[in-house]
């Protein structure tokens, strides 16, 4: 565990996931996102890149989650030859439980498990253009938007490529 965090009174705690996390991690994932994943396809990260994978509790009940994978490719940011980049696939807050600081919370975590566990020269992940609220909490970490990728979404939207150099 990492924590305890507290905000104006309200705590909780980051800490890798586990396989017993998996299903309330697809249920969060369901109520939150349009972008949903098969359960084997949680577990394979898990399995993978479990150091990178965190669940946030508040009073023992998972409300967060960030998950990760690591790929080795083409730097976004940086000109220059292949390198390990950390992956941030999927992050999410149940509704009731945000701007207590959770998200940027997750974030952090997982960005120093992909530094320092796995190597990672960068960071990247797609968002939605629209996505005012995590745009802007990636922004507060130190993302910077690279490129739109027209399209990405299956509704047409199309995607920020965001990164950060590490
Ligand atoms: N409006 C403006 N800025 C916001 C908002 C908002 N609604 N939410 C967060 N921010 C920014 C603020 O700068 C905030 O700091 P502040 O509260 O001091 O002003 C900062 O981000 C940190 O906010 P947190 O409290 O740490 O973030 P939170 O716990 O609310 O989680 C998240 C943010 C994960 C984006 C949440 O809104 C969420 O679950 N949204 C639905 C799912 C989603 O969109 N996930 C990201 C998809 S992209 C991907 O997964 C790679």
């Amino acid at each position: 565990t990492r924590g305890p965090h507290s905000v104006k009174g309200k705590s909780f705690v980051v800490r890798r996931a586990t396989l017993e996390d998996i299903p309330k991690v697809i249920v969060i994932n369901r109520v939150t996102l349009p972008e949903n994943y098969p359960e084997w396809f949680w577990r394979e990260h898990l399995e993978k890149w479990g150091d990178a994978f965190f669940v946030a509790e508040v009073d023992g009940k998972v409300v967060g989650y960030v998950m990760s994978r690591v790929e080795y490719g083409a730097p976004n940011i940086a000109k220059g030859t292949l390198i390990k980049k950390g992956h941030i696939v999927s992050i999410a807050v149940l509704e009731g439980y945000r701007r207590r600081g959770i998200g940027a919370a997750l974030m952090k975590a997982a960005i120093e498990a992909l530094r320092d566990k796995y190597g990672c020269k960068e960071v990247y992940l797609e968002v939605r253009v629209s996505n005012e609220p995590a745009i802007r909490l990636y922004e507060k970490l130190g993302f910077q938007k690279v490129r739109v990728l027209p399209m990405y979404y299956l509704d047409g939207e199309d995607a920020y490529l965001m990164a950060m150099e590490l």
